[in-house]
């Protein structure tokens, strides 16, 4: 008998809705929420009210691309942990209501945990044991894999993540919401050598970000007192050198921990991994220092339900399923 699962991800301000056959994503779909963008940042009451207008076109959505009808499905999958609560709220009492009216187990997903995965959708896979660069706008981890389920947080960031590091550099640049993918446009024409911002000393395999957006806004404050079209004359340079610094201080931990591990299989995951920068620096860091890398598919690096589904299939075959009364929290470790 075919396993089928529907998943959900309802974690911040995307609704995310992924069909999967037999650990194959069939389809994912995905509803963004564009209201945020006026308020520079996602309003966690007005991400709640979206997800509830567009779950269930996006489940319908989901369910009829893959060619999938829900009487067939074996269980429902839906993010359990971290995220906005109220978001995480709409998803898991959608999944529950489902899976009850369907008589099929629940699956309780972390957050953190799918992104990882999310290099199990496609081939090809990382061997186990594999690193990971987790880097999203939550969080920035360095996580070791053992299986599928097993794995383990061995380096972090101590204040800002990586992707809110992006999205504070851009907000000073006068940059709209979401300002990671505009630094990464912007990058593209400028020369990633031209400002030099210092790469802070942090022990061990941890990460810290804020004292580089204090050094850019000092840095831009200097540069607009002795010319104030500094940002708008500079801009590709200036989004180039930042983008630069967040990448080496994130491979330069991903350098260190292949060392002490001996682990050569690197993946990255995340909506930072989405960085065109950081996928092809990557790659000139895995051909030095003799590593296979793994990147997902862009869908699959920012939020999207196809991570959560396939996190979902390996839980179904290991029999790990939720109760009915799952609860969803802001957040945990897994
Ligand atoms: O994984 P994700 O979609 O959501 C969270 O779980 O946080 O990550 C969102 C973060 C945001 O900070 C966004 O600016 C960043 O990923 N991001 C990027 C790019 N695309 C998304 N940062 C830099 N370059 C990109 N192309
Ligand atoms: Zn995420």
């Amino acid at each position: 008998m075919s396993v089928k699962i529907l998943a959900i991800e309802s974690s911040c301000d995307d609704t995310g809705a992924a069909v999967l056959v037999d650990g194959k994503v069939l389809s994912n779909h995905i509803a963004n929420q564009k209201i945020h963008e006026q308020y520079g940042g996602v309003v966690p009451e007005l991400a709640s009210r979206a997800h509830q207008e567009n779950i269930v076109p996006v489940v319908d959505i989901a369910l009829k691309t893959a060619g999938v009808k829900r009487e067939e499905l074996s269980a429902i999958a839906f993010t359990q942990s971290p995220g906005l609560i109220g978001s995480l709220l709409v998803g898991s009492c959608f999944a529950k209501s489902m899976a009850m009216a369907l008589d099929i187990p629940l699956i309780g997903v972390h957050h953190m945990q799918a992104h990882v995965l999310a290099n199990f959708i496609d081939d090809p896979k990382p061997d186990f044991p594999f690193l990971c660069l987790t880097v999203s706008g939550g969080h920035t981890q360095i996580v070791l894999c053992e299986s599928p389920l097993r794995m383990r947080v061995i380096g972090e960031t101590l204040d800002d993540a990586a992707g809110e590091a992006f999205d504070k550099s851009a907000k000073i640049l006068g940059l709209p919401y979401p300002g990671g993918p505009l630094i990464d446009k912007y990058a593209k024409t400028g020369n990633p050598y031209r400002f030099k911002f210092t790469e802070p000393k942090i022990p061990e395999l941890n990460f810290s970000f804020s004292g580089l957006k204090t050094g850019i806004l000092y840095f831009l404050q200097e540069n607009q007192q002795k010319n104030p079209d500094f940002i708008q004359e500079n801009l590709a340079d200036i989004c180039a050198s930042i983008q630069e610094r967040i990448i080496s201080i994130l491979l330069n931990k991903v350098v260190k921990a292949s060392e002490e591990t001996g682990i050569r299989d690197i993946a990255i995951a995340g909506g930072v991994s989405a960085n065109s920068g950081l996928r092809s620096a990557l790659e000139v860091y895995g051909k030095k220092y003799h590593w296979r890398t793994f990147i997902p598919k862009f869908e699959y690096c920012t939020d999207n339900a196809g991570m959560i589904a396939i996190t979902a299939y390996y839980k179904f075959l290991a029999g790990d399923f939720a109760g009915l009364d799952a609860v969803p929290t802001a957040r945990a470790a897994f």
